[in-house]
């Protein structure tokens, strides 16, 4: 009982709320002497307890309280396994089972109290149950560590992460296939390095981003199975002395598999660096996407208005609509991506197994799922919202000379001319065009056969922009019949209805 009442002692500590100190009262606590309260988790062999600043630089429940609901699902789940293996009573378990569900319920409704001095949530729950159930609460804890506890709670907490991100995705492809299939006729300009390069559709030109997000809710289902195998029972790193059933508890907590290696299991971070990568680069799929609509609403293009609900006003210029949604979207990855070498190089030479550094792998993935969860949802709102300007893109498309490469290959299939002759003598008539000021289309019979005497009055109907883009007809081009081809194959691989 001893124990019981050391550990019912951080009553103390409780009082001394976490922490918000500024630099300057962090420097002079520095100078204090050691607290005179022991922890109750820990503080067996210590004779007095830790500094102020100790507390403050250790504490991670300001951030990882994000984990209480994967802290008390992994701690039932182990308290079962313990009573199935006869290592607790199943009277102990219902008590703990109880006492966990008060605690999640305490938490739900802000009334739980959290302590600094209590490091982290593993400690809060441990010692809150502790409070509530007594004596049976510190039998929870036999055959676990804080290793394994802390590698099963974020590893169940980034795979209900990824499920959000599949959903938000799937939203997002479903909004681009809806207004692909609106405007899978739409003529707009296709732009390589953001000069005219060829004619295109709308709905073609959206339907590149339905692919790349399908190829990041790809890593996103990649990094879940690789990371679904649980690290619970590895204890400290060692495995345990204790007859557990890790095979119990990973079928219960939804994994595939127990870790097969416990040293591995308490030191592995990948899922979170996978996560971590994923997140960047669907991060910079969206930044280009996001670029695009900003060119595309710039009163220079105009392709596209966006809607009142994502764009901003100025406070002297009445007449702004700022895209702020699309530039903040732009500039999300600066955040992903620094959370991501942020882990890196935490990781990067840690020798196993587990050392204090990785308590700072939360932060980041926390700060990456908020940021891109935010920019998943303001992209599919922009979607959905957008309106496409036909006039706008037609008259851009009257500049350029987009129908270039179409004159080429006519000269090729028609006057069985090899392409790099048929290109350089399109290229002629394009410097023939730009000098007169006139565009292809415009251009005459006789202008073309001055340039190039084979071509023969069949040319001029292949010389639009509607011609060219109803020509290209290749698996994955643009032709508007393919690209509706394509719209619904896509429905089918990625399950959009
Ligand atoms: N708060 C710690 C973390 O996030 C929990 C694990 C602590 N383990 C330890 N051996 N001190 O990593």
């Amino acid at each position: 009982m001893r124990f019981l009442a050391e550990y019912l002692m951080k009553a103390a500590y409780k009082t001394n709320c976490i922490s918000n100190l500024s630099v300057c009262d962090m420097v002079k606590k520095n100078k204090t002497s050691p607290d005179n309260a022991k922890s109750s988790i820990w503080g067996g062999r210590f004779s007095s307890g830790p500094s102020q600043l100790m507390k403050d630089i250790n504490a991670s429940i300001k951030f990882d309280r994000r984990l209480y609901r994967q802290d008390i699902a992994g701690s039932k789940v182990h308290a079962s396994m313990l009573a199935t293996s006869k290592i607790i009573s199943d009277a102990d378990c219902k008590a703990i089972h109880q006492g966990l569900d008060q605690i999640a319920s305490e938490i739900e409704a802000g009334s739980f109290i959290f302590s600094g001095a209590l490091e982290d949530i593993h400690m809060n729950v441990e010692s809150r149950l502790a409070e509530l159930i007594g004596e049976p609460a510190l039998r929870l804890h036999t055959a676990r560590s804080r290793n394994d506890q802390v590698a099963t709670d974020f590893k169940l907490w980034v795979r209900d992460l990824l499920d959000s991100i599949d959903e938000a995705l799937a939203d997002m492809q479903a909004a681009l296939l809806n207004k692909a299939e609106t405007h899978a006729d739409l003529l707009m300009p296709g732009l390589t390095h953001l000069q005219t390069a060829q004619p295109i559709t709308f709905g073609f030109h959206l339907m590149a981003y339905v692919e790349m997000l399908g190829r990041d809710r790809g890593r996103f289902a990649d990094t879940r199975s690789r990371l679904n195998e649980s690290p619970l029972g590895a204890a400290a790193l060692a495995g345990t002395s204790f007859p557990i059933d890790r095979h119990m508890t990973a079928s219960a907590l939804g994994f595939d598999r127990p870790t097969a290696n416990a040293m591995d299991a308490v030191s592995d971070r990948d899922f979170a660096l996978e996560f971590l990568a994923a997140a960047a680069i669907c991060s910079i799929h969206l930044s280009r996407f996001a670029e695009e609509l900003v060119i595309w609403s710039s009163d220079q293009f105009g392709f596209i208005t966006l809607s009142d609900a994502y764009t901003t006003g100025s406070s002297i210029m009445p007449q702004k609509r700022n895209p702020d949604a699309a530039e903040l979207v732009r500039a999300k990855p600066g955040r992903i991506i620094g959370s991501l070498n942020g882990l890196l190089i935490v990781l990067k030479g840690l020798p196993l197994a587990y050392g204090k550094d990785m308590q700072e792998d939360k932060e980041g993935v926390f700060d990456a799922a908020d940021t891109l969860g935010v920019a998943l949802a303001a992209t599919t709102g922009m979607i959905r919202d957008m309106t496409p300007q036909p006039d706008a893109m037609l008259e851009a498309l009257k500049t350029g000379f987009p129908t270039a490469t179409d004159l080429a290959d006519y000269m090729v299939c028609q006057l069985g001319m090899p392409f790099r002759e048929a290109h350089n003598s399109s290229g002629a008539i394009v410097a023939a065009a730009a000098s007169k000021g006139l565009e292809l289309e415009d251009m005459s019979l006789k202008d073309l056969k001055d340039i190039e005497p084979r071509i023969k009055p069949d040319v001029v109907g292949l010389l639009s922009v509607s011609g060219s883009v109803a020509a290209r007809t290749s698996f994955g081009g643009t032709a508007p019949n393919e690209v509706r081809a394509r719209i619904a194959d896509a429905r089918q691989r990625f399950a959009i209805g």
